[in-house]
């Protein structure tokens, strides 16, 4: 039987990366089977929700999903769909590829990114005019779930786990989710190093080649693996899996790019490398690394869109990753 991916392209560059991805997917010849859904902005503005019952549906009954960006109901639309696929990890591979210009070259490290509270849990408010606050949530389980992905994701590739936190000042949430990682570092008798938020964004900067893997809590997993696409080349380069639960989605780290959407020049290459981490956690291991492989060499060689300096466009990149499948 095949396999299902739902593929949701949402908005902006989402419907121009997502589709030339499905090219190359399907030029694989691998048992894939596509079923498009919508989700964003633009299905809001005509349905009056971003997200409709059949995605939700969709990809929650497909084997895994393929997501482009959602633009400003990215929050109602990503969020969900990460619980529709019970993801309790975002893992986030950041390297420098031969042939890409990179203020860090010796970059090549991994975030796993807490994915189901933090301040991201939603729970926002307006006490009264101009006095707003927000919930932090932390709890032990979801901490610990997190923390024992990272050690066994490092574990697998010979690699370290920093933790990121600000215990000294979020003594409590941030504490709780020392604590836990620490319970589960020592549970294992695995070496582990800490590092404060704020103090590891220079660090990452200045040295990343100094870290592996870095399991964080989810804003701090959100703003430093921008933080580090910028020393690679970029958000065009970033993909990512939201991984954990039975099935799975996978998605290019960026937005809609509104400021070049529509213009048919968005880097496919972080979008084509979520597939192959797709297809790497489908079990469909030579296909994953056919993509990835290919899209390495086009890197290398040209042709490269915009962002990375070039003037070819999303097609022509496209063209030239099925070439050398
Ligand atoms: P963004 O990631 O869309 O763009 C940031 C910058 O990176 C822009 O200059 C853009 O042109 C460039 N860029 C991003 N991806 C690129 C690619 N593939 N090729 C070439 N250049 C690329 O982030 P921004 O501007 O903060 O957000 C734009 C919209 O996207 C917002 O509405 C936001 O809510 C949404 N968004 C959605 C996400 C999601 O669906 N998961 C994630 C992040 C933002
Ligand atoms: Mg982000």
């Amino acid at each position: 039987d095949d396999v299902e991916i739902a593929v949701v392209p949402g908005d902006g560059i989402g419907r121009e990366v997502t589709p030339a991805t499905v090219r190359v997917l399907d030029a694989l010849d691998a048992p894939l089977s596509f079923s498009e859904y919508e989700a964003g902005d633009a299905v809001a503005d005509e349905r009056g929700t971003p997200l409709p019952e059949e995605t939700v549906e969709g990809v929650d009954a497909a084997d895994a999903t393929l997501f482009g960006a959602a633009g400003e109901t990215a929050a109602d639309v990503i969020l969900p769909l990460r619980e529709a696929v019970g993801s309790f990890a975002n893992v986030r591979p950041v390297k420098a590829y031969p042939g890409v210009d990179a203020l860090q070259p010796e970059t090549d490290l991994v975030f796993v990114r807490e994915n189901t509270e933090g301040v991201y849990a939603g729970i926002e408010s307006e006490l009264a005019p101009g006095v707003t606050t927000c919930t932090r949530v932390v709890t032990d389980d979801a901490s610990r779930r997190v923390a024992e992905f990272a050690f066994d994701y490092a574990a697998e590739r010979d690699a370290r786990v920093t933790v990121a936190h600000k215990a000294n000042v979020m003594r409590v949430t941030d504490g709780q989710f020392l604590d836990s990682v620490r319970a589960v570092a020592d549970d294992r008798g695995a070496a582990h190093d800490e590092a404060l938020m704020d103090a590891l964004a220079m660090h990452l900067v200045q040295r990343p080649a100094d870290y592996d893997v870095v399991c964080c809590p989810n804003l701090a997993g959100d703003m430093l693996s921008d933080l580090a696409a910028g020393l690679v080349g970029g958000l065009g380069l970033l993909p990512s899996a939201n991984v954990g639960g039975a099935n799975a989605l996978f998605e290019p780290v960026h937005g809609t790019a509104p400021d070049i959407a529509g213009e048919g020049v968005a880097n496919p290459a972080a979008t084509m490398l979520s597939a192959a981490l797709m297809l790497e956690w489908l079990g469909e291991t030579d296909a994953g690394e056919r993509v990835r492989t290919a899209v390495e060499s086009v890197l290398a060689d040209g042709p490269r869109t915009p962002d990375l300096g070039g003037e070819a466009t999303t097609a022509d990149v496209t063209a030239a990753v099925l070439e050398r499948l």
